[in-house]
């Protein structure tokens, strides 16, 4: 038999050397590589006895039936947008997030939900029996007929939940807590985490249960452990926000079974998650109507409208190279805005410090947010504050030339209802729908320097 040699697996991607090393090949992370117990001989495969023949199963035809997933919607319904519409049978989701941003909480009140009439198990690796029902209490669902246990062994917990009734939903808190006997490895290691997913979403697939893995993010915002999970898993969710604010974010990265642009919008109160149905009122509450330097931008977030404010800080800089910082935003699309506001609207940026940043802890990927960040930067740069009542979208292109995007319609009515009377933005394609507000539709960015620069000289005029 073959002498056993000790493996060593980097915890950021999953590779496996023969050796230590400082750096591992793979993902090029630095201190990633741990030395784990070697997994046995040839995995779960060899376990099984061998056949001299493949069981035969039947092909079916690509154009045969099969009904709409079936869904159980939590009753949340800013979770279930997310989800794109509830949990599917026998589907496993991942949800991410930093320590402390409230994952417990919103898995508790979405279990607590489902509970009604519903077998229902939350297990718990992270927390004692009696914290968690000390926060079930505080959240006021002390009386939800949800089954706790606080237990971190996986052979333990499938046997538990395959006793009875398959659970429609069984959450698991954390992923990382979970260690399997199959693997030798500490709980929390690559090889232990892989191991304790697989069993644990072994048995989802074959009773339908839906299951929810609460994962650990590291420090730059990934998933902690291998993200061989995240391929394993239907969905990945991440749950974002920052201390600083109450709003959090809950946002599909991965769905098989939904859409992945949708947003769940969230507060977090004294008494747990409140949901917010209407975000574009709480992330423009308390604006600052009459500083230069901020712009409302009308985005999308999926199918639902949001209404954001975007700040910028143009300043003389000191230093010999110029700071650039953006919060919720791309920074190389800052950049580029720059570089275009330099080549095509005559400024000047190269010896000031920029600053953008995205009011109320949101993020924004959509390159429609160009117009509304050049509209802020340019009002900050010349001191001339954007009228009150207006709202910028429209993506900036190397050129100079502002092009449109998707969902105009739904932007500009999203701003009529919150009271805005006037957007800019690029002009419509073809025959365009009547616009609820009035539009200022703007073909190049030369356009919006030369109106904002217009109205800090009408404002200095006597
Ligand atoms: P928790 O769900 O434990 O976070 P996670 O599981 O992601 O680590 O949430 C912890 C934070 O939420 C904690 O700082 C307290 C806060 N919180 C409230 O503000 N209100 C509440 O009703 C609850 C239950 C928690
Ligand atoms: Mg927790």
């Amino acid at each position: 038999m073959a002498k056993s040699h000790p493996t060593f697996v980097c915890q950021a991607c999953g590779a496996v050397f023969g050796r230590w090393k400082g750096r591992c090949e793979a993902c090029g992370g630095w201190n990633t590589v741990v030395e784990e117990a070697a997994a046995p001989a040839a995995g779960p495969v060899a376990l099984r006895p061998v056949r001299a023949k493949g069981r035969v199963f039947p092909l079916e035809a690509l154009a045969g039936e099969s009904r709409e997933a079936p869904r159980t919607p939590c009753g949340i319904a800013e979770f279930d947008r997310v989800t794109g519409g509830g949990f599917v049978r026998g589907s496993v989701i991942l949800l991410g997030g930093d320590p402390g941003i409230g994952k417990s909480t919103l898995l508790m009140q979405a279990a607590a939900a489902l509970a009604r009439g519903r077998r229902v198990a939350y297990i718990s690796g992270e927390e004692a029996v009696a914290q968690v029902r000390l926060r079930a209490e505080r959240l006021g669902l002390a009386a939800a007929p949800v089954e706790l246990a606080a237990e971190t062994n996986v052979e333990d917990i499938v046997a538990t939940l395959s006793e009875g009734e398959a659970p429609a939903l069984a959450v698991i808190d954390s992923i990382q807590t979970m260690w399997t006997e199959t693997v030798e490895s500490a709980p929390g290691t690559v090889t232990q985490v892989r191991g304790s997913a697989q069993a644990l979403i072994r048995f989802a697939k074959s009773r339908g249960t839906a299951l929810i893995l609460v994962g650990h993010v590291t420090k730059d915002g990934q998933i902690a452990g291998p993200r061989v999970v995240e391929h394993m898993v239907d969905a990945v969710v991440s749950f974002e926000g920052d201390a600083g604010h109450h709003f959090r974010i809950l946002r599909a990265v991965k769905n098989r079974f939904g859409p992945t642009d949708e947003i769940g919008v969230f507060e977090m109160t004294d008494r747990g998650l409140a949901e917010v149905p209407n975000p574009s009122a709480l992330f423009l509450a308390g604006r600052d109507l009459a500083t230069p330097g901020t712009a409302v931008f009308a985005g999308m977030e999926g199918t639902r409208p949001l209404l954001v404010e975007i700040q910028a800080l143009v300043a003389p800089s000191a230093l010999g190279t110029p700071r650039r910082a953006v919060v919720g935003w791309d920074p190389s699309r800052l950049s580029m805005v720059l570089a275009v506001l330099e080549a095509h609207g005559g400024l000047r940026l190269g010896q000031h410090d920029v600053y953008l940043n995205v009011a109320g802890g949101l993020r924004i990927a959509e390159p429609a947010a160009d117009l509304a960040a050049a509209a802020a930067l340019v009002s900050s740069l010349s001191g001339a504050a954007l009228p009150a009542d207006t709202v910028y979208f429209g993506e900036v292109g190397l050129s100079g030339a502002v092009r449109p995007v998707a969902q105009a319609q739904a932007r500009l009515k999203e701003a009529a209802k919150l009271g805005f009377s006037r957007a800019v933005s690029p002009a419509p394609r073809g025959e365009a729908e009547r616009a609820p507000i009035d539009t200022v539709p703007l073909g190049h960015i030369a356009d919006l320097v030369a109106g904002i620069a217009a109205r800090g000289v009408r404002r200095r005029e006597p």
